[in-house]
């Protein structure tokens, strides 16, 4: 019996995170700062976070505002854990699902690649066997410099997953690219981390997202309420959950999941191309964007302007392509997202049989679309639908990757078509 994803009655809301037990390694780096912000959002998230300052970094920081964040003693020296009872990295090391250094500082890397054992957080690195994640907040002219992208080389190819240093302003106001990437980036990265040996290892899913956006002229389009939010949130899980996701999203700001391949279209045509290539080779496909039905028949070059005198415009629309109906690979399961206003369950049912849909997500279109909320019914043939009312859509997204996690490791011959 395979794993299903995380529950959402796990802490936290982050799913892969509610539970799981950290080491957060912190250098002594300008950015040290920012440490605590990433504390702050993994404590929040229901990590057990075991803090390990370098003697270094408590030049930047105070001990007293990481244990505020954690509610636990931070680890300092390796020593002053053995003389109180306790063995230093003896007892930090069991369980730790990752070790996340942020920021990394340059003689912190150096020394992580070498293996030096001289600090607290030089023991706990070559002790765990825990996924290693770092966050160099390094400068530009130090960064590119060879000694130090050797270093970065060996911690990658033992499995080290770094994440920036980014461009743009450090805190320093130097220029350059030396900037800790931003906390939310630096969570998704350790999402990714962790997900790689989860439930869903090895297989690949397209999920499309957005609302496409039909043209009319070179400043309008025909588009919809969708806010996306459910894709992305869909396609993080399914990262949370070991799959490799490409994700096939109209154009948003949204920041995509670290870790999903993404094509960005605007119209329904571009996503149909993009869905067909994003789904060779894929164990599943799903639908959560909001496709448009139909869009103009020709889209002007040139801005439509108004005459004085014109009291209408008329806007001959034809039908778009089926994206769903025109993908029909065997082995692949196909899993839709349905906005109703009216005879949802209905409407979805039958969406589902005509589209040989292995599941159905039916939204209800009015509090779903746009809000950070949803009321839905999951449908699978031959279960009893399963009603969720004014959930979150993350938790939405955990409920439907679990059941995407059990339909992709059905054998073939058990899955509905
Ligand atoms: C004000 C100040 C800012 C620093 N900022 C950085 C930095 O952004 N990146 C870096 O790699 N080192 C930086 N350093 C140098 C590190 O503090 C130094 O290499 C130290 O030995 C790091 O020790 P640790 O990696 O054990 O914490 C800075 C030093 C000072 C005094």
């Amino acid at each position: 019996m395979f794993e299903s994803c995380p529950s959402p009655d796990k802490p936290g809301s982050f799913g892969v995170l509610g539970g799981a037990k950290f080491v957060l390694g912190v250098a002594g780096d300008i950015a040290a700062y920012k440490a605590a912000d990433l504390c702050s959002m993994l404590v929040q998230a229901g990590v057990n976070v075991e803090v390990i300052l370098t003697p270094r970094s408590l030049q930047f920081v105070q001990p007293l505002l990481c244990r505020g964040l954690t509610q636990r003693p931070v680890h300092t020296l390796a020593s002053e854990h053995w003389s109180e009872g306790s063995a230093g990295h003896v007892t930090l090391t069991p369980d730790v699902e990752a070790l996340v250094v942020a920021p990394t500082s340059a003689n912190t890397l150096a020394r992580l690649a070498l293996g030096q054992a001289d600090d607290l957080l030089g023991m706990v690195a070559l002790a765990s066997h825990a996924p290693l994640l770092l966050a160099p907040a390094i400068k530009h002219s130090i960064w590119h410099h060879p000694a130090v992208q050797v270093h970065v080389e060996t911690l990658r190819s033992r499995g080290a997953l770094v994440v920036g240093p980014n461009s743009s302003r450090p805190a320093s106001r130097m220029n350059g690219d030396g900037r800790l990437a931003p906390v939310d980036r630096i969570v998704g990265a350790v999402r990714l981390l962790l997900g790689r040996s989860d439930s869903l290892g090895w297989t690949r899913i397209a999920v499309t997202a957005e609302p496409t956006h039909e043209p009319l002229d070179p400043v309008r389009f025909l588009g919809n309420r969708s806010s996306g939010q459910m894709g992305f949130a869909i396609a993080q899980q399914l990262i949370d959950c070991g799959s490799a996701v490409h994700l096939v999203s109209g154009s948003t700001a949204r920041q995509p999941p670290i870790g999903a391949e993404v094509t960005r279209i605007e119209p329904a045509h571009e996503m149909a191309s993009a869905t067909h290539a994003a789904v060779e080779g894929a164990n599943a496909l799903v639908m959560t964007a909001a496709v448009a039905d139909f869009r103009p028949e020709s889209a002007s070059a040139h801005k439509i302007k108004k005459r004085p005198d014109q009291q209408e415009l008329e806007l001959p629309l034809v039908r778009n392509p089926d994206i769903f109906a025109s993908i029909d690979r065997p082995g692949l399961v196909k899993i839709g997202f349905a906005a109703e206003t009216e005879n949802l369950v209905g409407a979805a049912e039958e969406k589902l049989r005509s589209k040989g849909l292995a599941m159905i997500v039916a939204n209800d279109a009015v509090s779903t679309m746009g809000s950070e909320r949803s009321t839905a019914t999951l449908i699978r043939p031959g279960r009893p639908a399963r009603n969720v009312s004014n959930v979150s859509k993350v938790e939405l997204a955990l409920l439907s990757a679990d059941e995407v996690v059990d339909l992709v490791h059905r054998p073939m011959g058990e899955r509905p078509r």
